[in-house]
């Protein structure tokens, strides 16, 4: 396909499409509104509030997507599993940033490559549940369906969708994502020096003395690398290099994403402009859905979470909807097998995009399919499953001279004891000390950055 007809291909907004076409079909994962003209009300008012993202931002990811697809960039997109309304604190965010980027410059140093980091932040407010209700002493009510849709309490006014907290949603994307872009514009030098990590978690039990000295021979690499690039250039490293951060969120909420959704002036198509990008769950991928509906028609990069039941036929569906035209980087296809699973799983989705010759940016996801109940019915991940999918991923990709384009994780900066394993040796019991997390468990810093550890190792270039 000529540059041109790629070009003019991927400017056409489908015929039949408008941010609303998704109505017309059936939808999953949409608890009811109980007051229709609210949600409405609610929707309008959202419609008119100014963009969160720009066009611009988000042709930038595609155009850097489309170099992760060839390898010439790797993503890293991670954050929380569901953020709150109330941890939209300075703490939290700036932790959450200090942690992607101290990740993202291990993965500079072992993969030689400009790292795409993209946070689950600045949005991800709405949740896909299991089961749509929760019975608790006798009781039903909804489920939890994320802050944007309802609370978390157990009571009949907390349970219930309410409208309003779309608008609030938007209002504490815009205050994250205010706080994140002045963050990333400076003051954020000595993020840049690994002498301010904290790397206490080197010194624990579960670290051999091998890979204690490799991390730490990395770390110096890095402090290093950036005191010649300071000398060099005179001045500090914020100054020399821009830091690109994204926004990523599940685009669950349909009214909530179609509110946002919006022509742009001098570019053709509709923009997505709640966030740089949005992706569709494994549990809202239905080919004749709402969900696929509505993202087929708009500009943004576009998110699909897959599962270990995917068929390469589900695959080529999915993909012919969303990226009719192979436009480079539109199409992100983020993999939750489980552990054990990308070895059988992984090889026939590679060979069928490769025969429809699609090169789809491949991300693995090595969180979502390792989910576990211990006996007393906490859900929890451990890290050597969740490590043990992403070696076995890279494997597959290696094998098959396919591209590994990046990571998925779910994690925090804080303490916290959701996870068991990684090098402090958390076990069952461990759990209760501190675990926050509304829905799934995510790593810790330390289980995080023994993870990037681990990827910067394994994909050493
Ligand atoms: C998630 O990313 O939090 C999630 C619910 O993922 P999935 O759709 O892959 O289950
Ligand atoms: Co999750």
């Amino acid at each position: 396909m000529s540059p041109e007809s790629t070009l003019a291909a991927a400017t056409t907004t489908p015929a039949d499409w408008t941010p609303k076409s998704w109505k017309s079909r059936p939808i999953a994962q949409a608890p009811e509104y109980a007051d229709g003209a609210a949600l409405e009300a609610a929707s309008e008012k959202l419609g008119a509030l100014p963009p969160l993202v720009t066009s611009w931002e988000i042709e930038r990811l595609r155009s850097q997507l489309a170099d992760a697809a060839v390898g010439k960039r790797f993503v890293l997109q991670a954050g929380d599993c569901a953020e709150t309304f109330g941890e939209c604190t300075p703490a939290y965010i700036t932790n959450k940033l200090k942690i992607l980027l101290q990740m993202s410059l291990l993965l500079t140093d072992g993969l030689k490559r400009p790292i795409v980091r993209i946070g689950r932040i600045a949005g991800q407010y709405a949740k896909p549940r299991s089961s749509p209700m929760e019975t608790i002493n006798g009781k039903t009510l909804l489920s939890y369906y994320g802050d944007l849709i309802n609370g978390p309490k157990f009571n009949e006014t907390e349970r219930a969708p309410d409208p309003q907290r779309l608008l609030l949603a938007y209002y504490h994307s815009a205050m994250a994502l205010n706080f994140v872009r002045a963050l990333v514009d400076g003051g954020f030098a000595d993020l840049h020096h690994p002498e301010y990590w904290d790397l206490n978690f080197l010194d624990k039990a579960g670290m051999t003395p091998e890979l204690r000295a490799a991390y730490l021979t990395r770390v110096n690499n890095i402090g290093n690398a950036i005191e010649v690039m300071e000398i060099i250039a005179g001045q500090p490293v914020d100054k020399v290099c821009s830091v690109d951060f994204y926004t990523s969120h599940e685009g669950l909420s349909l009214p909530y994403e179609s509110a946002l959704t919006r022509k742009v002036p001098r570019r053709s198509g509709y923009y997505n402009l709640g966030c740089h990008l949005p992706w569709i769950g494994e549990r809202t991928r239905q080919l004749d859905g709402a969900h696929i509906e509505f993202f087929r028609g708009i500009r943004n990069p576009v998110g699909v979470k897959i599962g270990p039941k995917t068929t390469a036929q589900d695959l080529l569906g999915i993909a012919d909807t969303i990226d009719p035209a192979r436009e480079p980087g539109r199409l992100v296809l983020i993999c939750r097998f489980g552990q054990g699973k990308p070895k059988t799983v992984l090889p026939p989705l590679i060979e069928a995009m490769r025969n429809a010759k699609r090169q789809p940016v491949w991300i693995c996801d090595p969180m979502h399919g390792n989910t576990v109940s211990t006996s007393t019915g906490k859900k929890t991940r451990h890290v050597d499953a969740i490590q043990s999918e992403l070696i076995d991923t890279i494997e597959v990709h290696e094998s098959l001279q396919s591209i590994l384009g990046g990571i998925h994780l779910e994690l925090t900066a804080e303490n916290v004891t959701e996870c068991l394993g990684g090098a402090s040796g958390l076990k069952e019991n461990d759990l209760d000390i501190a675990y926050q997390s509304l829905c799934d468990p995510r790593l810790n810093y330390e289980q995080a950055m023994e993870t990037a550890f681990l990827l910067a190792r394994r994909m050493e270039a």
